[in-house]
């Protein structure tokens, strides 16, 4: 088992119950999708499991490890189970070169010499399809699309086994998210990486995921196999968003 959630709970201040009993098990090399309306506790699942937001109870195994302290996950976290977020212009610092954004990943690693440092950067590059000669470049001067690569090679340089993509794809128009859909695809071959990948595009999910999650209300209220939930959803509120989805993208 690479993660493990057992019975997450998580309430903020105000009342607002954002996980409310969420349990996830994900084998390694197995993609899974975690779908839901807005506000139903997506993202505060994945700050969980980053060790970024304490739950009120339940428990997070990875690798068959406990994690029980936010600053214990977080150490570890850091290096294996890395995250990109939803937004390119705000994840990548500005004031640094693209080659200090990705060496800053490497901060948690074992030491390495200026060449094999080079390499690993060029690697991760590469992974991502964009050029070596970008190293000098700063953010501002790449696109939407070419600046969530730069956000996926980061979370590339330290080998992480689980990547979790929140609503990666969701700031970038269509043809860019097929490109980077693209890359994702090829990725789990070539680097053994596992993904939980946090999506509103139901079409997305079904060409990257092998099994889904439905989330509503803080609760997983579906998970099943790809083919067995886009083909035969048991819950109403499944068969209601895909509905939606579905009739939504066709019109467009
Ligand atoms: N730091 C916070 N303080 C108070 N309430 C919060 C905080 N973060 C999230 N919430 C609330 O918790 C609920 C779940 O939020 P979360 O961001 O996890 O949802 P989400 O599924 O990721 O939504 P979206 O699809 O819009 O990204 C929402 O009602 C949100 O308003
Ligand atoms: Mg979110």
């Amino acid at each position: 088992m690479l993660l493990k959630l057992e019975g997450l709970r998580k309430s903020y201040p105000g009342g607002v119950t954002a996980l409310d009993d969420v349990s996830l098990d994900l084998m390694p090399g197995e993609h899974v999708s975690l779908v839901g309306e807005s506000g139903c506790g997506k993202t505060t699942l994945a700050r969980v499991v980053m060790g970024l937001v304490a739950p009120d109870a339940g428990r997070v195994f990875f690798e068959g490890r406990e994690f029980s302290s936010v600053r214990a996950r977080r150490g570890m976290f850091c290096r294996k189970v890395r995250m990109v977020f939803q937004d390119p212009f705000t994840s990548l610092d500005p004031r640094y070169s693209v080659r200090a954004i990705l060496g800053e990943a490497l901060r948690l690693e074992p030491r390495m010499t200026r060449g094999e440092e080079l390499a690993r950067m060029r690697g991760v590059l590469a992974l991502v399809r964009l050029p070596p000669d970008i190293l000098a470049r700063y953010p501002h001067e790449f696109s939407g699309g070419e600046r969530q690569r730069i956000a996926m090679a980061r979370a590339l340089m330290s080998q992480p086994s689980l990547l979790i993509l929140d609503e990666a794809l969701s700031s970038l128009d269509v043809l860019v998210q097929q490109d980077i859909l693209s890359v994702l695809e090829e990725l789990p071959r070539r680097t053994g990486v596992t993904y939980l990948f946090i999506a509103h595009n139901l079409r997305a999910v079904r060409r990257l995921s092998r099994r889904v999650a439905v989330m509503r209300q803080g609760r997983i209220i579906e998970c099943a196999g790809r083919d067995e939930l886009f083909s035969s959803p048991s819950h109403p509120y499944t068969q209601a968003l895909l509905k939606a989805a579905f009739n939504y993208e066709v019109s467009v």
